[in-house]
């Protein structure tokens, strides 16, 4: 049957590939964002109710983290607004190995409503949508936690399992959590993306601290300098989230995403090869 599914972050790495799925299973979808009509800000809880109005269920990312001050209240704020709303399931999309998160997902396991929690490893897409990709482009990267085992999950498995969450009932009341299917550590990646891509990407590791420094040199607002700190030291740092999960296998009935068969479709787009040219 087809749905009527919000989703918020629909412009963003994991949101606008759940858009394009649904939309090509027939679902009618709503985009949950500030440049929307209705238009949808988490800063904003009065514009909860009209982006949900009308809408059967969502998937809810929360920007930046629901790691930050403020999480819990959105998104206390947003299950009230779908219940009175109407709407039937929410999948939210949290973090591994993310003990703050765990707050957020348990107010969505007391909403009353159907819910299902998407746990994800850190993306492959943040190499290449995100803010590793103009290090890569520079040949410079720099990053802690240089030694972490990390099993990088592609936001195409992550947006395949949710849409399963949002449109199948079998998931409900389930905590899927997302990898890939081997483990990397920063070095490996950045010296496979320099074999794929044939060019000289230097890495260097630096502690936590001195990263956080080189942020705020560059002008990061405080904030996201303690989440980024954070995300590295504890859920990096977080021998839980080193496991390799198959919940992919088990949703989708295959394999999950290589980190190889990642990095030689997105060097087939010829993005890492691009310069940059504030540097
Ligand atoms: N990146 C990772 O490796 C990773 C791993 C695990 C979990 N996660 C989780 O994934 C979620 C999304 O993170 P991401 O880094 O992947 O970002 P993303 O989804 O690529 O984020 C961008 C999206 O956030 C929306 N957005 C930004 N500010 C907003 C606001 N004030 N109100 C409403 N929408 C807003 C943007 O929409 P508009 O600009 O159109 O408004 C855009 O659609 C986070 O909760 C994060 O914890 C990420």
């Amino acid at each position: 049957m087809k749905k009527q599914i919000l989703v918020i972050g629909g412009t963003g790495k994991t949101g606008s590939r759940v858009a394009q799925i649904l939309k090509t299973e027939g679902h009618q979808v709503r985009i949950g964002g500030r440049n929307e009509s209705p238009s949808f800000d988490w800063s904003k809880p009065e514009s909860y109710g009209s982006a949900l109005e009308g809408m059967e269920a969502a998937y809810v990312t929360y920007y930046p983290d629901l790691a930050v001050p403020g999480a819990k209240e959105a998104i206390t704020r947003l299950t009230l607004a779908a219940k009175s709303a109407g709407l039937k399931k929410l999948v939210l999309l949290s973090g591994k190995g993310e003990k703050e998160a765990e707050a957020c997902e348990r107010i969505v396991v007391r909403s009353g409503l159907d819910y299902v929690l998407v746990r994800a490893s850190w993306f492959n897409q943040n190499f290449s949508e995100s803010f590793l990709l103009e290090p890569i482009q520079a040949g410079q990267v720099a990053l802690p936690m240089a030694e972490a085992q990390i099993p990088f999950v592609d936001a195409n498995d992550i947006a395949e399992v949710a849409v399963k969450a949002l449109t199948e009932d079998q998931w409900n009341g389930r905590t899927l959590t997302v990898t890939g299917p081997e483990k990397l550590t920063f070095k490996q990646v950045v010296e496979e993306i320099a074999s794929v891509t044939d060019r000289s990407i230097q890495f260097q590791s630096v502690s936590v601290e001195a990263y956080g420094e080189m942020m705020k040199s560059a002008g990061v607002p405080d904030d996201y300098v303690w989440l980024f700190s954070y995300l590295f030291r504890e859920v990096l740092g977080n021998a839980d989230n080193q496991e390799i999960s198959y919940d992919v296998k088990e949703v989708l009935g295959r394999n999950a995403t290589s980190f190889r068969e990642y990095i030689e479709r997105t060097a087939d787009t010829g993005i890492w090869n691009q310069m940059v040219s504030s540097i």
